[in-house]
Order: C-alpha cells, then structure tokens, then sequence
C-alpha cells in the first residue's frame, strides 16, 4: 500500500527520505511527498502528482534543507490521486505534518466532529482528520506526544501513521494500529530512521557497514524517535521493552543488477528462487524432504483431516496448483480458496484442518484476516510467505519462508515459483509422514525438483523464442488462456500477469470448460493460449485445441519439446523440457512470464508499476 518514510539526525533529511521513498516506490504511485522542518523551525511541504521522481524535478527549488522530516508515496484509496489528496497532510496552521498507510475506518463521523469544532479540511482523504487531531489535542494543552497518542486511541481500523511538528526539530512520532501496514526503526550514531518497509533503513545501515538493528511495530505500539535515541511505548504511554532483530545489507538492498526492469531480473532468478526454497528442506543424500522448520508433530500430521489454501491473486493461483498438490501426494481432502471471500464466509475448520496460507508480503489484509478467523477458530495455521517477521509470519504456528530475496516487480514471478516449490515439498513431506507414500516414490519426486534449478536456467537461456513470439501477438486485444488439470491454475496465472502489465483483457479458464461458453468468444480478434505439456490431461487438451481451430482461432500453444502431434495443429509454439507433472506448473510459468514482459514492453508500459496497482495490498 503506501510508503512512509521518516528522518531525524544530523544530515540533511531530503535526500535521506527521497531515497527511502524511491526504494518503497513499488507500495504505491499515486502520488508523493515530503515535509521537512528547517533550521528556522518552520514546516515546509513539497508534493507532486505521480511518481517519486516528480519530487526532483526542480531538485534544486524544491530541495528544502532541515535535519527531521517525513515523506510518503501513496496507493489511493480515499480520494483520487491529485496535489491535495497526497500525503503529507497538515493542519489548519501548518504545524503539524502527517502521513498515513491504511484505512481510518471512522473517519466521516471524527471528521463531522472536527468540523464542528472549526476545522476546516482541504482534501478528500481521511488521513486529514489526523493532522486535525493532533492539533486539537494540542489546543487543549497536551504535548505533542501526548496528543499524538491520543489521536491514535480516537481511532478505528489498521494503519500506520507518522507525524513531525514545527519547530520541534529533533523528533517524529510514529504509531501502528491493527495489521494493515508496518512500522520498521533503525537508529545508529545519533540519527534515526522510520520506514513502512526495511529498504527504507538503507542509509542507516549503510553506515553501519552491513548491518543493523532493526525494531519492528507490533499493533498497539507507538515509537518517538529523536537524535538521542528511539523510545518505544503502548498508547497508554507506558515504555516498551522492544529486542531489535538484526538485518544485513542484503536483506533490504534493491538493485535492477543491469536488467531493464525488476520483473526481467526476478524472471532470471527463478532457478536460484527454487534453488533456495529448498535448501536444507531436501536431504541430497536420501533424497528425502526433511522439514526441520515444519510446526507440527508426528502425531498432529497423522491427525490431520484437511488442508484448506488460501492467498490473493496470484498466490491464490499457487494455491490452487498447492490443491492438486495436496490431494496427490499429501494423501488429504485439500481446497483452495481466495482469502478475501473466505475471511467473510463461515467454514468448518477444526482443530485437525490445516489451513496453508500463501503471500509473498504477508501482509495483504484479505489473507492475514482470513488468517485470524482461523486461529480464533482454532485451525492450525502455517504460511508460506517471502517476509521474516510479517503479519503472516506472526500469526501462523510456524513459517516456510520462500527465500527468494526482495520481489520489487509488483508482478509476482520468482515468489510464485519458491510457492509452488514450497507447496511441492509441503505435499511430499505430508504424504511421506501419513504413510501415503511410499520411499521410492519419494524420491522421485524429490528427483523431479532437484533438476528444477536448471531446467528452469535452459528455459532462461534462449529468450528470442519469447520476444519472437510476443511480437505476433502483441497486436491482439483479447486473450484467453487454457489449461487442465494441474496446469489450470497456469492459465490463470498467464492471464493476470499479461493483463496486470499489459493492460490487455485476459481470461483464464480451465480448457474443459470452453466448450460451455467461452468458445463463443472465439474468432480470429482472440488469441487463445493453450497450455499442453505432456502431462496425464495431453490428449483432452489437445481435443480443445482441435475445438478452437475448427472455429479458425488463433492458437499460440506451450509444448513439451519433442511434440509433433499438437505442433502442427496451432500456429505458434512455445517449448518446455520433458518432466514429471509436480514440477510442470514452474516450467510452464515461464514462457508465460517472458511473452507477457515482451508484450509489455512492445505496447511501452511500465512494466515494474503498473497503473493502480501496488505491491503489497495492506488495505481491504
Ligand atoms: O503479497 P501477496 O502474495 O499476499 O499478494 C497478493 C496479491 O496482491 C499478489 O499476488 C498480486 O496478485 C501479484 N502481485 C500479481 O502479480
């Protein structure tokens, strides 16, 4: 959702927060600012319409000198993106400057309040009411502390907020209600450094050769930090012990490492993704998944009666081939179900139903609440997520962390193939304890996605087929997506990244169910892409496909090399190795990946930030 960025110390805030804010620019790019107090003690604001780099348009007039000060980049919700609705807000006498991350959810009644009290607001946002009660904590005498604090208390929904004061030049306060946005501090040799996401503490750890300690908001806390130090405190105003956790430079750093884009550079770094999303989970030797991180024991996995996945878009995809996955080979009823339609239904979930929830943020709002409702129902809970330390990772009895380093590309690519990993070592690793497979076949299994890595890497090696590809196809306006089986989920997953960076309509359906609507869609306006590896579904497929050229569709099909039954049916064809069906879902991603980041490129979109998306989805 949005950034915060917040600095106090001695050097010149602006460049501080201008970095933190490019580097938390994939949250959200609606629109930017920041707000410095200077050396006169005065409140300065700069904003712009767009993305972070409108900041520095004019560097040199807009750049305002001050040692404290806050910035944001905004993913709108409440009021569309314009100079008035960005962040920094203020207050009817420009002294109190604040940025927000989330949803006051009741803002339209403390609003009605403040106005009938003579506040006057100047944008549609509700983080405007919070600058105007700060300020009226203020006029009724409490400090600026206090009244930050108690503004926090007014307060209902999740939210990250942060707030700096004129003329108090040596100090910002920051709170974290509920789960919608984190808070993250870092303090070394007399500066301080808040920020909604860790690359925002870059420069204080750059200056602590490598590393640093890093403190992290739980909800219900408050920090204030200033040159001296940082203090923590509930918002009762009692003190708060808080253990920073240690984090390398390599933990937050963000760089493009010579690829265009991020998406390109985290496409090739699928093969190490997989490669890490097995580490010390696989046992070489006896070829055997090993889960020494797994929460559950012996007896609580024999227990167990279902698995039920969850997660949102494309997670929600990876749960769907984490279902094929589970019922297979873990030997278990398993569903998948999209996060922000199960956190509002009803389900059964007992003490043996184990819920796996999926996100590469751990912090998208839907799947952390479907989360809470099963923990106060009493499910066990263990999610498969990219972020140490996230809502996720807090709420679940234990984590399988993806390891694939920091996704910037707000289209998921290396994370969705470290899930599937993961959910191909979870269903193994179930079926083996249950007893519902047997050693050898184990192994195989195992086998199969040991030489993942690299056939991923010869998928990587040759990208003229995708740009090739891309080129005949950039030109249509609708696309349709179809698979079976295991391989379904793919075709949606093909579609929402083509259509999130693209722009294009992209549909994904399972090919079985064309021929009950959707081929009514077929003429030669629509691209059908059809993916047919050889797996145990090929023959079905392959009739759809026939269906589709019957009606003169164009046919642009994923194959298995070596195809010559299909290949001379469609127009174009895309090849992946021979493999067995678990690990087909990894190598079927790719060429839809590279021909969606080619059509992308070839219609000039911004591939790493598409329109009204943001990376990490912390509001409702
Ligand atoms: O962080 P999460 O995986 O929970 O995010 C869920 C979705 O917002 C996300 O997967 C989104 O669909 C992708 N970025 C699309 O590529």
């Amino acid at each position: 959702m949005c950034g915060i960025v917040g600095y106090v110390g001695k050097q010149d805030a602006w460049p501080i927060i201008y970095e933190g804010l490019r580097r938390l620019e994939y949250r959200g790019y609606d629109s930017a600012g920041i707000a410095i107090v200077n050396g006169q003690g005065d409140l300065q604001v700069r904003k712009t319409v767009g993305k972070v780099h409108g900041l520095d348009e004019t560097t040199i007039a807009n750049q305002l000198q001050g040692s404290v000060g806050l910035g944001h980049t905004r993913w709108a919700t409440h009021g569309r993106p314009s100079h008035e609705n960005a962040h920094p807000h203020i207050d009817c006498q420009s002294r109190i400057a604040v940025v927000h991350n989330g949803i006051v959810e009741n803002y339209l009644e403390l609003k009605q309040q403040l106005i009938d009290a003579g506040h006057s607001f100047y944008s549609e946002t509700d983080t405007e009411v919070l600058t105007h009660l700060v300020e009226e904590g203020m006029e009724q005498g409490l400090s600026f502390q206090d009244a930050f604090r108690r503004m926090g208390n007014l307060l209902k929904g999740s939210q990250a907020i942060s707030a700096v004061l004129q003329g108090h030049d040596s100090e910002i306060c920051a709170l974290r209600l509920g789960h919608a946005g984190g808070i993250v501090v870092a303090h070394a040799d007399g500066q301080a450094i808040i920020g909604s996401d860790l690359p925002a503490l870059l420069p204080l750890l750059k200056a602590e050769s490598n590393a640093g300690q890093v403190g992290f908001l739980e909800t219900g806390e408050m920090v204030v930090l200033t040159t001296a130090g940082v203090q923590y405190q509930d918002l009762d105003g009692n003190p708060i012990e808080k253990e920073p956790r240690l984090v390398t430079q390599e933990e937050v750093l963000v760089d493009k490492a010579g690829y265009q884009h991020f998406m390109l550079k985290e496409i090739m770094e699928q093969p190490q993704a997989v490669a890490s999303a097995m580490r010390e989970r696989v046992n070489f030797e006896t070829r055997q998944v090993v889960f020494p991180d797994f929460p559950l024991t012996s007896q609580e996995i024999a227990d167990l009666e279902r698995v039920v996945l969850i997660g949102c878009g494309t997670s929600l995809n990876a749960a769907l081939v984490g279902r094929y996955l589970v019922e297979r080979y873990g030997g278990l009823p398993a569903e998948a179900e999209s996060a922000s339609e199960y956190r509002y239904r009803d389900p059964f979930i007992g003490p043996n139903t184990l819920v796996v929830s999926i996100g590469q943020s751990g912090e998208t709002a839907d799947t952390v609440a479907a989360m809470q409702m099963v923990k106060d129902k009493g499910g066990r809970l263990i999610t498969i997520c990219n972020t140490e330390g996230s809502q996720a990772s807090r709420i679940a009895d234990g984590s399988l962390y993806m390891r694939s380093g920091i996704e910037v590309g707000v289209a998921s690519t290396k994370t969705f193939v470290a899930s599937l990993t993961i959910l191909n070592l979870l269903a193994i690793f179930l079926g083996k304890s249950r007893g519902t497979l047997d050693i050898s076949t184990t192994q195989e299994l195992v086998d199969g996605l040991t030489k993942l890595p690299r056939l991923m890497g010869d998928l990587l090696a040759d990208i003229a087929p995708y740009k090739q590809v891309a080129h005949e196809y950039a030109k249509f306006d609708k696309f349709l997506f179809l698979g079976r089986g295991i391989i379904a989920p793919i075709a949606y997953e093909g579609a929402l990244k083509l259509k999130e960076i693209s722009y294009i309509h992209a549909e994904g359906y399972p090919a079985g169910e064309m021929k009950h609507g959707p081929i009514a869609l077929v003429d030669n306006a629509i691209a059908i892409v059809a993916l047919a590896p050889k797996d145990s579904l090929y023959d079905k497929v392959a009739n759809n496909v026939k269906e589709v050229k019957a009606r003169d569709g164009c046919v642009l099909s994923v194959l298995t090399e070596g195809d010559t039954q299909l290949a001379v049916d469609v127009d174009h064809a895309l090849y992946i190795p021979d493999a067995p069906e678990h690990v087909l879902p990894m190598l079927v991603t790719v060429p839809m990946q590279m021909v969606a980041y080619h059509i992308a490129l070839l219609r000039d979109r911004d591939v790493d930030q598409p329109r009204n998306l943001a990376k990490s989805v912390t509001v409702e």
